[in-house]
């Protein structure tokens, strides 16, 4: 931990409390809705709600989510998009179990790609990021996959670091990708190693 760092885990709650509790599983139908509504707090092109349910019986498709039980000193965790959205905003209180972080993982044959991955606002800079993406990729290793491939907006420096701690590397550009502000895409990919003991 970086002396920079202390000032912000100090005004914090407790990242350690926090984290207890937080398990990693398959997104499942009853999770969609929350899924939708982090999804549109996290892009300004948001999947729609069927693209979510479409993905619970893609047999490509690897949708995992991260749920906690929220701690009596976080107080209330809010689900409002910053635009109307289909479903109504939704609010999860301390005790209650709530979705923080969804991730979309598409495997086909020995590729895998990352089709989308977001945490609540509220819970960035917790490492939850970090550990979904290690579930997701050890899984993909585990299905075949060889190689990982994603893509990301050129400004989403967050992002990209996160990336780069698992090694991916920029091989590619897609000009104007992104339909609501011309932004380009990066295409990231990188290797994945399969343990001795991934059967
Ligand atoms: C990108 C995102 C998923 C990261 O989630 P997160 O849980 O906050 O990330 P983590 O706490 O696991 O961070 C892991 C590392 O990623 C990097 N990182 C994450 N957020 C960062 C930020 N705001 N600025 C700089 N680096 C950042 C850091 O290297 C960080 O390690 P550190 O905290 O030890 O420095 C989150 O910011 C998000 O949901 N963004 C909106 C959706 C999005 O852009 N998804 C990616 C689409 S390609």
């Amino acid at each position: 931990m970086t002396p920079l760092r202390w000032p912000r885990f100090t005004c914090t709650l407790p990242t350690r409390s926090r984290m207890t509790d937080l398990t990693i599983r398959r997104m499942e139908l009853e999770d969609l809705e929350l899924v939708f509504l982090l999804d549109c707090m996290s892009f300004s092109l948001p999947w729609s709600l069927n693209s979510y349910k479409f993905e619970l019986s893609n047999p490509a498709s690897q949708p995992w989510v991260v749920e906690v039980t929220l701690p009596p000193e976080a107080g209330p965790l809010e689900y409002n998009p910053p635009h109307p959205v289909a479903v109504s905003g939704q609010v999860r209180q301390p005790g209650e179990k709530a979705v923080v972080a969804l991730l979309v993982l598409w495997l086909i044959v020995d590729e895998a790609h990352i089709a989308t991955i977001a945490v609540h606002p509220a819970w960035r800079r917790q490492g939850i990021a970090r550990k979904l993406l290690r579930r997701a990729l050890e899984q993909a290793a585990k299905g075949g996959a060889r190689t990982v491939m994603l893509d990301v907006r050129d400004g989403n420096f967050p992002a990209q670091a996160l990336y780069a701690e698992f090694g991916f590397e920029v091989v590619g550009r897609r000009p104007g990708y992104y339909k609501d502000n011309g932004e380009d895409a990066l295409l990231m990919t990188a290797t994945l190693e399969r343990r001795k003991d991934d059967r």
